[in-house]
């Protein structure tokens, strides 16, 4: 095992216990990133929770400065939110839909993504287009060239590494093409942050949506949002503020603050935001280049061990692969597989047809093994894991 790769598993105290591949369900932590959230805690406990805010002021802007340097954004464009989930909604509802408005998408957003699409079509009278893919899998970024100039969407956005497989879609040109278009993207980076290199300047979004707790190895429950200065400097905000986002300036007004802060809500998990800020470090200080190299052979090696077993089908397609691989087994349900494989301490995870309904039934599954190691999984875990599968299957 090399220097590096001891030390990283040294610092991760579940590594001792169990063979963790659910990084893309939720990683395990770091001491230093659990160790950072205890501390805030025991503040609280000692100060008062107001009182220990107040203390770790200067600590909580370095959690701001650190989650902005890992996407290549200033702390001013950095909103910290309860999850993915929440941030993405926060930036869709600072979109002003009419009925007809186009909104541009794919057909392996996340499932909640497409279920907001649906509430909007359902509420709002939003027509939702989804791009058709390329041959290979992801989206054929010409086929989304000529959707933006046909339809003048009011907004486009996309998942950029699906949870339901290994695809990463082509986000950057993506980007490219929606900027040249004039027309606002929204990605979803959930499971990229922490898994590959992140620049959202490259990217050219409004918005990218993101948590802490799965490849960039956070706390659970904690996410943040960026907000681009585009977005900023347009006005837009989410349709409802608090006193966080916004000033009450007179009795019928009030002014929205200045950065993205205007998407934060008043009330804080501070312990979360300096866990989140640690984790943040934690992944820069290694290197996003070292964190994907591994991570995408580690992912590689467990769909070559695992397609080998009797019955079982990768599912992953796609140009560029990520640091998920997904299988079916034959006459199996996942689930039981994972809870199987969880009584031998190891960690993998299932979905089935409704967490990704578009993708499953094209690829005529009912069920997926989802296998998401991380840059301080090992090669022998990964066989290890394939073996223990081959004996469930015997
Ligand atoms: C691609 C993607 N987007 C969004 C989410 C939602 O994240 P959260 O549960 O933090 O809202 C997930 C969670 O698995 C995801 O994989």
């Amino acid at each position: 095992m090399s220097y590096a790769l001891t030390q990283w598993r040294a610092e991760t105290p579940g590594c001792a216990t169990r063979l963790h591949l659910n990084n893309a369900g939720a990683s395990l932590m770091p001491a230093v990133v659990h160790d950072a959230i205890t501390a805030h805690l025991r503040r609280e406990s000692l100060e008062g929770g107001y009182e220990a805010a107040d203390s770790a002021e200067a600590l909580i802007a370095r959690a701001y400065a650190d989650l902005a340097s890992l996407v290549g954004a200033a702390p001013r464009n950095i909103a910290v939110v309860a999850s993915a989930t929440q941030g993405f909604a926060l930036a869709l509802s600072s979109v002003d839909f009419a009925p007809g408005d186009v909104l541009l998408t794919s057909s392996d957003d996340y499932v909640s993504n497409q279920l907001m699409y649906l509430s909007l079509a359902a509420r709002r009278g939003v027509r939702v287009v989804r791009c058709p893919d390329a041959p290979e899998g992801g989206v054929d970024v010409a086929a989304w060239d000529a959707l933006l100039r046909r339809e003048r969407p009011k907004l486009a956005a996309l998942t950029w590494i699906p949870t339901n497989s290994g695809l990463i879609q082509p986000a950057a040109a993506v980007g490219a093409r929606c900027r040249a278009a004039e027309v606002p993207l929204l990605l979803d980076a959930c499971q990229a942050v922490g898994q590959v290199e992140v620049d959202v300047r490259a990217l050219q979004c409004d918005y990218l949506s993101t948590t802490a707790r799965k490849f960039l190895r956070g706390p659970r429950g904690i996410g943040f949002l960026v907000v681009s200065d585009a977005a900023l400097a347009r006005g837009d905000a989410p349709l409802l503020v608090d006193m966080r986002g916004a000033r009450w300036t007179d009795a019928d007004a009030y002014a929205l603050v200045d950065d993205a802060r205007r998407f934060e809500d008043w009330e804080f998990p501070y312990a979360l935001v300096l866990g989140m800020g640690a984790a943040a470090r934690y992944a820069s200080d290694i290197g996003l280049a070292v964190i994907e190299t591994r991570a995408h052979a580690l992912a590689q090696q467990a769909r070559d061990h695992f397609s080998r077993l009797p019955g079982v089908r990768g599912l992953d397609r796609g140009v560029q692969l990520s640091a998920i691989a997904t299988f079916t087994v034959q006459g199996r349900v996942a689930r039981d597989l994972v809870l199987r494989l969880r009584e031998q301490r190891i960690n993998t995870s299932a979905q089935s047809r409704g967490d990704a309904v578009i993708d499953l039934d094209r690829k005529g599954a009912e069920t997926l093994l989802r296998v998401s190691p991380h840059y301080f999984n090992t090669d022998e875990e990964i066989e290890q894991a394939a073996l223990a599968l081959g004996r469930l299957l015997a």
